[in-house]
């Protein structure tokens, strides 16, 4: 049975994975900012038999990582998913704080996960490392707005892909899944096209199908690969 590990798991994206991995009959790490107030994630902990298990994580402390290393321990981690992510306070404006707050949560906090965590991923038997980027992290694709938002999944990219190519001989395979554009909270108002939990099957089945050859390619939830 595989142990998974989500980040930004209590609404969107990371609940849809947290509910599917566990009816699936996997160990749920559920990670959140804010586990007193994540009613949804502790609804579908209750009805789990104890194989989602809540866990505080803020992406953007450090000592919050650290925290959460000391409570893992060894345990094997089979996948990691760094899930969480914000869509940029500044929009599109430019400014420090926005920029800042967004690369920090968007493309640090996931590579500081997977450092903290990656002798768990080595002692597991799949070796995952999941990132859930975005298409506007592509530079070949982008377009204008959301400067901090399409810098930090383009950095974030570029630092998991070169993960994928210095971690291969540990075993550990890179997953870069864009979601697609997902009914949440992030896109509140827009025209997103697909839910959470369509968008939650087929990254779960990406993540599944990661071998070396996939390992560190851009793709979305779908396997079509995307361009840089
Ligand atoms: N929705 C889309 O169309 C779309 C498209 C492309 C990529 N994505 C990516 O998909 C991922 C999930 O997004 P979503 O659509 O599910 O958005 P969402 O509904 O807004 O959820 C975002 C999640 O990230 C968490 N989070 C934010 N900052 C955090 C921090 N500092 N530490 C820990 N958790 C934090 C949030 O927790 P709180 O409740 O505590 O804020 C929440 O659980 C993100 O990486 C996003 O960039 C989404």
């Amino acid at each position: 049975m595989s142990t998974v590990l989500i980040t930004g798991a209590n609404r969107g994206i990371g609940l849809a994975l947290v509910r599917q991995y566990a009816a699936e009959g996997a160990e749920v790490i559920a990670c959140c900012r804010d586990p007193a107030t994540a009613d949804a994630l502790k609804e579908l902990a209750k009805s789990s038999s104890d194989r989602v298990r809540i866990m505080p994580l803020d992406v953007a402390d450090e000592a919050s990582i650290d925290s959460l290393k000391r409570a893992l321990g060894d345990r094997p981690i089979d996948i990691l998913i760094n899930n969480a992510g914000v869509s940029g306070l500044s929009a599109d404006l430019i400014e420090t704080v926005g920029w800042t707050t967004t690369l920090r949560v968007n493309a640090l906090g996931p590579m500081l996960i997977a450092q903290a965590l990656r002798d768990n991923l080595r002692r597991s038997n799949e070796k995952k490392l999941v990132a859930i980027t975005s298409i506007m992290g592509s530079t070949s694709s982008a377009g204008g707005g959301k400067y901090a938002y399409r810098a930090s999944k383009a950095a974030l990219n570029n630092g998991m892909r070169g993960l994928s190519r210095d971690w291969a001989g540990d075993g550990i395979l890179v997953g870069l899944l864009n979601p697609g554009w997902v009914q949440t909270d992030m896109v509140a108002g827009q025209a997103a096209y697909i839910s959470a939990e369509e968008c939650a099957r087929g990254l779960i089945c990406r993540i599944a199908e990661l071998t070396p050859a996939t390992s560190g390619v851009f793709q979305d939830y779908r396997g079509v690969v995307s361009r840089w």
